[in-house]
């Protein structure tokens, strides 16, 4: 099988890493890719929103399967454009994307089919948005209704941060005027946030291995929000039977027949967001793809061949379909440039990849330089995974590789598998 994947992350390297693994597989592309993909598989410079050109490369190229990884290309609707030229695809339409590409529409579905999420109001005026919270006060949720690549959201502490959230989002455009058009303001679930994958064949779904992101910058969960500073899996003890047992029916199974009811069923990855709050688990959010970071932690540890399941999602065939799994644990540390979240450098040599033994490292946000020089080019750089018998052991080995990999400005979470034992201190 000739396999495509689109996207040009860590998530895209670790997927092409695994699906290299399969006996299906002869050859990968993978537009636009990077070094890191490079070293796998043949990058083509095509645009992840170049729905028309992916296509035509697919078409020429006599492409069996094309993987998606990241959500804008979903929510443009790539894989019912695929179809439509008889195009085997794999990631969810765009009336599923939806779930994912519009937060005014997935509190609306949660509403509508009774699935336990934060109690939220829509707001269309900022004048409405401001008074609502001279009302409720703080602390608050803001969330503006498109993507925003990962900065949408607001959780603030203040009703002055919040209203600052609403101008920034509604009267500002800060994340364009379509994203910011609606918001959603919601109650603050507290709890211990957990990452829920689920694959999907339209009807049937399998729920992988858990696994746990540390999405702000700073040990000990402090500063700003990021994409993810690091996630480890799997995640023993945070989801208890009872919480499992709801997670499955008040959840999973609702939003699989939810869409398949509203005409719109749900093939692909289903990432649910969840809190696991003193009231059970609520969804904090959708995605419509796996998560990055947790894609780069949780495939090293997946022995069933990626291909077959993903094969399975676009057959409607994953009801016979079991997963395995290693039983070891797996910790994966963002190696991030200095000012992310915020402003950062780029072209900065990275060095000491070639000395990394016992970790393998996921290229995120490089390029190529010249005479072979790997250089920065994103406020995430590389994904460093350390697999162990236990969480110390993945984590020595996690950390040793990020010491010996060096770029100005690198800095890294000290404490990614962590953060429980340290708060409980
Ligand atoms: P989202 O983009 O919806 O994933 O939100 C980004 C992050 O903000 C989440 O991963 C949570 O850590 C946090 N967050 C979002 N909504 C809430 C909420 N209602 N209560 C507490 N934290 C939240
Ligand atoms: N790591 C969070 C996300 O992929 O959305």
């Amino acid at each position: 099988m000739k396999v495509l994947v689109v996207g040009a992350g860590g998530r895209e390297h670790a997927l092409v890493w695994k699906i290299k693994q399969s006996p299906l597989v002869t050859s990968i592309f993978v537009a636009p890719g990077n070094p890191g993909t490079s070293a796998l598989a043949t990058n083509v410079p095509i645009k992840v929103d170049d729905l028309d050109g992916l296509a035509k490369f697919a078409t020429d190229e006599r492409i069996d399967l094309t993987v998606v990884g990241p959500e804008g290309p979903l929510v443009l609707g790539i894989t019912d454009e695929f179809t439509r030229r008889g195009l085997k695809c794999w990631g969810p339409s765009k009336a599923a994307a939806q779930l994912e590409g519009s937060k005014v529409a997935m509190k609306e579905f949660l509403r509508r089919h009774n699935i336990p999420t934060a109690s939220f109001k829509v707001f269309a005026r900022a004048a409405d948005a401001h008074a609502y919270l001279d009302d409720v006060g703080a602390p608050i949720v803001i969330k503006c209704d498109g993507l925003a690549a990962g900065k949408g959201v607001t959780v603030a502490r203040t009703v002055e941060e919040a209203h600052l959230a609403v101008t920034r989002m509604m009267e500002q455009h800060e994340f364009g005027a379509a994203a910011g058009r609606q918001i959603v303001i919601e109650e603050v679930l507290k709890g211990e946030e957990i990452s829920v994958f689920a694959l999907c064949d339209g009807r049937n779904a399998v729920m992988l291995d858990y696994v746990q992101d540390h999405k702000q910058v700073n040990d000990g969960d402090e500063g700003p929000n990021t994409g993810g500073m690091g996630a480890f899996t799997p995640v023993p003890g945070l989801v208890r039977p009872r919480d499992e047992d709801e997670i499955v029916r008040r959840i999973l199974v609702p939003t699989m027949s939810g869409c398949v009811h509203e005409g719109r069923p749900y093939v692909g990855l289903l990432y649910m967001g969840i809190m696991i709050t003193d009231a059970g688990p609520k969804v904090i959010e959708y995605n419509v793809r796996f998560g990055d970071p947790e894609c780069q932690a949780l495939l090293p540890r997946l022995k069933t061949d990626l291909v077959y399941l993903l094969l399975a999602c676009l057959n409607g065939t994953l009801e016979s379909k079991d997963v395995d799994w290693l039983p070891e644990t797996s910790v994966c540390v963002t190696l991030a440039s200095g000012g992310y979240p915020g402003k950062f450098p780029v072209d900065l040599p990275i060095s000491g990849l070639d000395q990394v033994r016992d970790a393998t490292v996921f290229h995120a946000g490089t390029k190529s330089g010249k005479e072979g020089a790997v250089l920065t080019a994103g406020g995430r750089v590389l994904s460093v995974v350390g697999i162990g018998r236990d969480l110390d052991e993945a984590r020595a080995r996690a950390y040793a590789a990020c010491d010996q990999i060096r770029f100005d400005g690198k800095h890294c979470r000290r404490d990614i598998g962590k953060r429980r034992e340290a708060r409980k201190k």
